[in-house]
């Protein structure tokens, strides 16, 4: 089970030693959201110098994002935009982060389990043999955006699809909004949304969305009231297939008899169970979107 967290900004979090065994070198991490029952994570790894791991088989559903500097994978260098996806069992070859690189890191079911070979061949050897699929390099830099499906009256949104499991329909991908898109409805989905926010600047319900923003959005929260202050692009995940559900005209009623204290009292009145994880710098949430 992961916390909601809405919003976040990446500096307000502290450095943590990045939890990869077997690598060697040094790299930092900032802990964005964790599930502690199954290990499932979304990190932002800083290399302080050169990091690197060998080949090895992944115990979770793995994925890199490079955001600044590069990664080399198996030789094969990545820059901004590079993108690495392994599935939970399967092997991957080795890879190294450059000194000053930023890269976001997920693992998804699974924990930072990792069991290093000498080399690719020895690791694919050893992999499950019911782990047939394969490994996803993709470079995000030397992608065409597609227009997404909108639903109503909208400036269509734009999309580059870095990975999408048939089976499950979990996906990750990029999404672009042109300055001025706006949406006025609240939207909820079946499945969970996680966005990390690489340019741009937004205001929406749960505050003002700029580059370093994180979000980790359980299923069916409903979210919107955006309106795009600049272009602005994200890294966006979900854990199956996006079915947008609209509200409009939102309200809440809770509350109750205040025995022994003013219910108008700003500072003592009783505050709503849910209310979502939120870092210092972008400040109280209105509640907006309710
Ligand atoms: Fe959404």
């Amino acid at each position: 089970m992961r916390a909601h967290v809405e919003l976040i900004h990446e500096d307000d979090y502290i450095f943590h030693t990045g939890e990869l065994p077997y690598g060697e070198g040094k790299i930092l991490e900032r802990r964005l959201s964790t599930d502690e029952e199954d290990g499932s994570s979304s990190l932002s790894l800083h290399a302080g110098a050169d990091w690197g791991r060998s080949a090895g088989i992944v115990h979770a559903d793995t994925e890199f994002y490079v955001v600044e500097g590069s990664m080399l994978y198996g030789g094969q260098e990545l820059g901004a935009g590079g993108y690495v996806q392994v599935p939970k069992g399967t092997a991957m070859d080795w890879l190294k982060i450059r000194e000053g690189s930023r890269v976001l890191h997920w693992r998804e079911y699974g924990d930072c389990g990792f069991d290093p070979f000498t080399n690719l061949g020895e690791a694919s050897a050893a992999a499950s043999p019911e782990s047939a699929e394969g490994v996803t390099v993709m470079d995000a830099g030397k992608m065409e955006w597609t227009e997404a499906p909108s639903v109503g009256p909208l400036t269509p949104l734009y999309i580059k699809l870095l990975h999408r499991d048939p089976k499950t329909g979990f996906y990750t991908r990029l999404i672009r909004a042109p300055k001025g898109w706006t949406d006025h409805r609240l939207a909820h989905h079946p499945c969970y949304e996680e966005f990390y926010t690489l340019a741009g600047k937004m205001a929406y319900n749960f505050g003002d969305i700029d580059e370093g923003t994180y979000c980790f959005r359980p299923a069916r929260v409903k979210h919107g009231h955006f309106v795009a202050e600049t272009e602005i692009d994200w890294i966006l995940r979900s854990d199956g297939e996006l079915t947008n559900w609209y509200t409009t005209d939102e309200w809440v009623k809770y509350g109750g008899h205040a025995e022994n204290y003013d219910e108008h009292d700003g500072h003592i009145h009783p505050i709503l169970s849910s209310l979502p994880v939120r870092s210092r710098s972008r400040g109280e949430w209105s509640g907006d979107g309710m």
